[in-house]
């Protein structure tokens, strides 16, 4: 009996201490770095069941497009929906342009400045001790001029014509460019091949500088030891 109270006492202290756990992994206080993500968006489009729409300006050109710049805290999971602040499209106006060749999205339907909208609620709020919404969107397209993935990768000879080509291979071609090692997420075409889909990049608290990652996104798909990199048509 008492073996069996005491279990039940550390159980609920695993509860009790995951709940701190989480609490603080939450902690705008907790702000350690930036991850700036960019994407694929071919990956995107040729997944089993995922439709795709362009933006209403149109198709961007072939690209990386910016994802996210998600804060995250010490133990490295990204900071997420900080209350207070709602978006305001106002501050975007003089830059809207940029955004939608930098930042689209190819939902379906499409969602528009929703994408930048979402972005901003769930993670730039978490940030806002150090760049307000207008800061934080320059400093996203700041940084897109900064970490060239495309043009990294095509240096290498590494192009989107539906190749293979070794994850190590892409991992030297983007850090020899931008001095970064970036962590790579795949994701599956419809055949189920592994696929280039999002390359990670940190950043420190203000947004500028470039640092080696200590530690990756959660819950982000890894890659095969060789992936496709698929054409954008
Ligand atoms: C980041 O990592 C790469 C690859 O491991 C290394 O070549 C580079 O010197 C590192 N940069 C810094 C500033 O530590």
């Amino acid at each position: 009996m008492a073996k069996l109270g005491s279990l039940i006492f550390i159980s609920k202290l695993v509860l009790l201490l995951n709940f701190a756990v989480t609490t603080l992994a939450n902690d705008p206080n907790d702000f350690q770095a930036f991850y700036y993500i960019q994407q694929w968006l071919p990956s995107y489009c040729n997944q089993k069941g995922t439709p795709c729409c362009y933006p209403p300006t149109g198709k961007p050109k072939a690209n990386f497009a910016i994802y996210g710049l998600w804060p995250y805290t010490s133990d490295g999971s990204s900071i997420q929906n900080c209350d207070g602040s709602s978006f305001d499209v106002g501050p975007l106006k003089p830059i809207e342009k940029m955004l939608q060749t930098e930042w689209p999205s190819f939902t379906c339907p499409q969602i528009g400045r929703k994408f930048w909208l979402h972005e901003w609620n769930k993670h730039g709020t978490c940030s806002k001790s150090v760049l307000d919404e207008t800061s934080y969107f320059h400093t996203a397209l700041n940084l897109k001029n900064k970490i060239n993935i495309f043009q990294a990768l095509a240096k290498a000879k590494i192009q989107p014509n539906n190749q293979f080509y070794s994850l190590e291979s892409i991992n030297t071609a983007i850090t020899r460019a931008t001095g970064f090692r970036p962590s790579i997420f795949c994701n599956h075409d419809a055949q189920g091949n592994s696929q280039i889909w999002q390359v990670i990049h940190c950043v420190d608290k203000s947004g500028v500088k470039l640092t080696n990652c200590s530690s990756t996104p959660k819950n982000q798909g890894g890659c095969s030891s060789t992936i496709k990199f698929p054409s954008y048509n």
